[in-house]
């Protein structure tokens, strides 16, 4: 690894997706950092299982051990620090963040979230879109602040919402742009941060 590659730890909670395309596009050579781990808040992460095979470093720290979402969090954070990240990827990681560990992150934090925001915050966004009558939805990569998915957006993606859409065919065809969407959105992260310190 170059001495001034961009360093990225990835938070998943299951599946693990959205991890996945951002290490195929590495492969592919289209986003140029360095995963230094892949971290689970579930044992049982599919997730984790690819990681392990790209022969990326792969922990747990299982939510169910701590007492306190305090004492989760400082956990966490200690082993994500141990990789000196630059930019720490929310990529399906499924836990409400206390204050203290975002400031602690601040400005290097992203998340990709299933709607276009400011719409839809929260869980069950497919299915409140199609509620809602929208024509049209999507996903967005944002920096992560106290505030529940309400930082600034760094880049969204977009689809029709059909007639015939359910939540689970509106959710794949959201998920297909995710996949584009967070490699795209680190790409530009980076990009600007090197502009910024050129
Ligand atoms: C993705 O659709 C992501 O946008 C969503 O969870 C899924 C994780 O899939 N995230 C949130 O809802 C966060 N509020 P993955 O594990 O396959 O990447």
């Amino acid at each position: 690894m170059a001495a001034n590659k961009t360093n990225v730890v990835i938070l998943i909670s299951g599946r693990g997706s959205n991890m996945k395309s951002i290490v195929n596009a590495i492969n592919a050579g289209s986003l140029d950092v360095n995963v230094a781990a892949v971290i689970s808040n579930r044992p049982g992460a599919a997730g984790i299982e690819f990681a392990q095979k790209q022969g990326i470093q792969s922990l747990v720290v299982d939510h169910k051990n701590f007492d306190s979402r305090e004492q989760f969090d400082q956990t966490l954070a200690k082993e994500i620090d141990q990789f000196s990240p630059d930019i720490v990827v929310l990529a399906g990681f499924m836990r409400i963040l206390t204050p203290e560990f975002v400031n602690h992150y601040a400005g290097k934090l992203i998340n990709i979230h299933p709607s276009l925001l400011p719409k839809f915050k929260g869980l069950n966004t497919h299915q409140r879109a199609i509620d809602a009558g929208e024509k049209e939805h999507g996903a967005s990569v944002h920096l992560v602040t106290p505030e529940l998915d309400n930082g600034p957006v760094i880049l969204q993606a977009r689809v029709p919402v059909l007639q015939d859409d359910d939540a689970s065919t509106l959710a794949a065809r959201v998920l297909e742009q995710e996949h584009q969407l967070y490699p795209d959105a680190i790409n530009k992260l980076v990009t600007e941060k090197l502009t910024q310190t050129a």
